[in-house]
Formats: structure tokens, sequence, C-alpha cells
């Protein structure tokens, strides 16, 4: 197998929603290639003992706590890794919750709110932060986490594809928004990933398996570092003339479409 080998050294990535899974894998992934990490999320304990990992990387490192349904907390956070770091090169907007599973008329406007708010309104929150940044700067890149129900629809969760598609329809216009500023905004879709989140929204492992392999023509689920290479890509100057994709990464299920469900 070949080897790609990213260098973001001197470089300072804010990574939101990078406490567990793929934010975590790809907070891993940036300090190997020599960034610097400013993560935020829920899980001061999961916060610490990345933490560990990425520091004995050689790279600096900071976590804060911080609800993205909070608009005030998210601002505060971001002035203080922009005071940190000075300039941040580099976003990643990955928070997300699966929610409550069901058929739409057995959810609630609780369920609604939840799945909205973090996925999609959180992401909001982030984006009005980091473009002014990043404009000021000269430049940037930032990836926003989106999914395969992101570009499809899935019986029985309604409203997180509704925030992940929302997801992709806000980072398109931004895209176009700095275009011209040397900012380039991109989202990820990716298909089933082995983390915390795929086994609340199916109801544990092996039950996230039996519902999502039949359905992945390369016939496994993804790691989350797999995930974290795509983002390290798409920040990359590799990916300079890519802005306002959905890149799926999905072991070829999109393609695939209903006929295998
Ligand atoms: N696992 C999959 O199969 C899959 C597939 C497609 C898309 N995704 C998306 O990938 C992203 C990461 O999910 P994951 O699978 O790694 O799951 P995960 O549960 O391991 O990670 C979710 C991350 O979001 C953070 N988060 C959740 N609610 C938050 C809040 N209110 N405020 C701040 N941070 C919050 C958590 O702290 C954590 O860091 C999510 O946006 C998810 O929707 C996952």
């Amino acid at each position: 197998m070949s080897q790609v080998k990213y260098d973001f050294s001197k470089k300072n990535v804010l990574l939101v929603g990078g406490t567990t899974g793929i934010g975590r894998a790809t907070a891993l992934a940036f300090a190997q290639a020599g960034a610097n990490l400013y993560v935020a999320g829920l899980g001061a304990e999961h916060g610490e003992s990345l933490g560990e990992e990425i520091t004995a990387l050689g790279v600096e490192y900071v976590f804060e706590e911080v609800d993205v349904r909070d608009p005030k907390a998210m601002k505060a956070m971001h002035k203080a890794a922009f005071e940190r770091y000075g300039r941040i090169e580099f976003a990643f907007n990955n928070a997300g919750v699966s929610g409550k599973t069901a058929p739409l008329q057995e959810l609630e406007d609780e369920d609604y709110n939840l799945q909205m708010d973090v996925n999609l309104r959180g992401m909001f929150h982030g984006l009005r932060e980091q473009i002014p940044h990043m404009v000021k700067h000269g430049g940037g890149a930032i990836v926003n986490t989106s999914s395969l129900f992101g570009v499809m629809g899935f019986a029985t969760t309604p409203i997180y594809c509704a925030s992940k598609w929302g997801v992709i329809g806000m980072t398109n216009s931004v895209a176009l928004e700095v275009a011209r500023k040397n900012i380039r905004v991109n989202a990820i879709a990716p298909g089933s990933v082995m983390t915390p989140l795929i086994k609340e929204m199916f109801g544990g492992e092996q039950a996230a398996k039996d519902t999502v392999l039949p359905m992945i023509p390369m016939g496994r689920i993804s790691d989350p570092s797999e995930i974290a290479q795509l983002v390290l890509f798409l920040c990359s100057d590799a990916a300079s003339f890519i802005t306002g994709q959905a890149v799926v990464i999905d072991g070829g299920g999109f393609v695939a479409g209903a006929d295998q469900l």
C-alpha cells in the first residue's frame, strides 16, 4: 500500500466536535502531520486523554468544553482560540448527534430541536466566527461534517437527514461567499463509521452492523481514521481547487442506491 504524508507543521487547526470518533481521529491525524490543535466538544475526560496523546507528538493542544448550541460560548471559544494561536488556518466543524431513530410521527419537538440545533445551528455558530477570521488573515480551509444521510433519505432518521442536507446547503452557499477570498469550504459525507454515534443510532455495535453492512458494497464499516484522511486531504494544498463540494466516503453505498435497502 502507498502512504500519503501531509505536512501541517506550524499550522493551527480548530476542531469542533473532536473528543471521540471521527473528530478525535482527525485531531490525531493533524497532530501526526505537525499541526497544533484547539479542540472543542463535550466530554472533558475525553478531551484530557486526547491531550495526552497529542502533546506526546510534540505539538500544542488546547481543549475547551463547549456546547455548539450556545452562541455566546461558541463566540467566546473562537475568540480564545484566535488569541491562543494568532491565526487558525483550518477549521473542522464536526459536532453531531444521532438523536432518536424513529418514524417522523413518533418524533417530538425536543428531538427536532436537539438534532437541528447541534448538527446545523451549531455549525452556523462556528462558521460565522471562522469566516471573518480567515478573511482577515488572508485565507484558510473549512471542512463541515454532513453524512451519507445528507445526500439521501433513510427511513427512521428524518430530522437527522434534514440537518445533514442542511449542512451541505450551508457549505455550498458559504463556499460561494468566500470563493475569491482564498478560503475553501467543503463538506464530507461519510457512510457508516464505527463510532459511539452509530452505535447510539442503531442501538449498539452489533445492531449497527446488522443494519448497515448489507448496504455497503465494500462489505465493511469504515474506521474513523479513514475519514480523517479525507479531512486532511481537503485542507491540504492537494485540494487547492476544490470548494463547495460534499465528498461522499462510504464504501460504495451511495452509488449502490436504494436497491441495497
Ligand atoms: N459514525 C457515522 O457513521 C457517521 C456517519 C456520517 C456522519 N457522521 C457525523 O460525524 C460527526 C462525528 O460523529 P461520530 O460518528 O464521530 O460520533 P461521536 O459521538 O464519536 O462524535 C460526536 C462529537 O460531537 C460532539 N458533540 C455532540 N454534541 C455536541 C454539542 N452539543 N456541543 C459540542 N460538541 C458536541 C461530541 O463531543 C463528539 O466530539 C457527526 O456530525 C456525525 O453526524 C457520523
